[in-house]
């Protein structure tokens, strides 16, 4: 892959979802993932005279694929969903399972199985830039809820995100890195700092973030190195340790 003219533009749907559009400037084509709603990506790919080449999907949730069959109307393309989400995703051309790739022109991608937030969640990874694209497994100072898998499944997902490189960049689906900020600060105030890194570390990530969202700017992509420093669930050493946080999240 030439990697020089590609990047990934956020376009925000709903109330705190972004589709992903991958862009290849030179071809002037892209890949979308997880489209929960179509006319926000057609206006931005007909404003941009941009060609669909194909569609990632992470899972089965409406919020990530309910405009996927308005946006093949205008734009056809490929659809690539998880293979044990193909009942959830009949219309899809290719089902990907672990370890698979993803050719699309001048994209490749490796599909990494993220059980948890769903049984068949996965994730795609573009090793040259780095980039992966994770849907609702990690997020901001957080991790996505447990719809289907196991807490052992959960924190399994998060140590196989842990061992990316740490100047990774995570295309998380939700901007929920504030309310999540809330959460790091109660833990760190309850003395539960092991959770939550180091006091200066999240104080960083907090001014970083207040920064950027005073601007209406969005907290994603993550930088992994960072998450790997303050995120709670991400400093979790045990399935038990996860387990706490998760339910003790799950009640905020
Ligand atoms: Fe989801």
């Amino acid at each position: 892959m030439t990697t020089a003219h590609v990047r990934v533009e956020l376009v925000p749907i709903f109330t705190d979802n972004y589709v992903f559009i991958l862009i290849n400037e030179d071809r002037k084509s892209c890949v979308v993932v997880d489209p929960g709603s179509a006319p926000e990506v057609t206006s931005y790919l007909r404003k941009h005279q941009l060609s669909l080449s194909g569609v990632l999907l992470t899972h089965h949730h409406n919020d990530h694929i309910g405009g996927v069959q308005e946006l093949l109307q205008d734009f056809p393309a490929p659809v690539f969903a998880p293979l044990k989400n193909k009942n959830q995703i009949p219309y899809a051309q290719q089902y990907v399972q672990d370890k698979d790739r993803v050719k699309l022109e001048d994209f490749s991608f490796e599909v990494i199985e993220l059980p948890g937030h769903t049984l068949g969640h996965v994730a795609f990874w573009q090793e040259q830039k780095k980039w992966l694209f994770s849907g609702d497994v990690l997020f901001g100072l957080g991790c996505g809820r447990l719809f289907e898998g196991t807490y052992e499944q959960a924190y399994n997902s998060l140590q196989k995100i842990k061992s990316f490189p740490n100047d990774s960049l995570i295309f998380c689906t939700h901007e929920y890195t504030e309310q999540n900020m809330l959460f790091c600060q109660m833990l760190s105030a309850n003395d539960n700092a092991p959770l939550t890194g180091d006091d200066e570390d999240l104080e960083l990530y907090a001014n970083e973030l207040h920064n950027k969202r005073s601007l209406s700017l969005p907290s994603v992509p993550l930088k992994l190195g960072i998450e790997k420093k303050v995120n709670p669930f991400l400093l979790a050493n045990s399935i038990e340790q996860f387990t706490y946080l998760r339910e003790l999240r799950n009640k905020q």
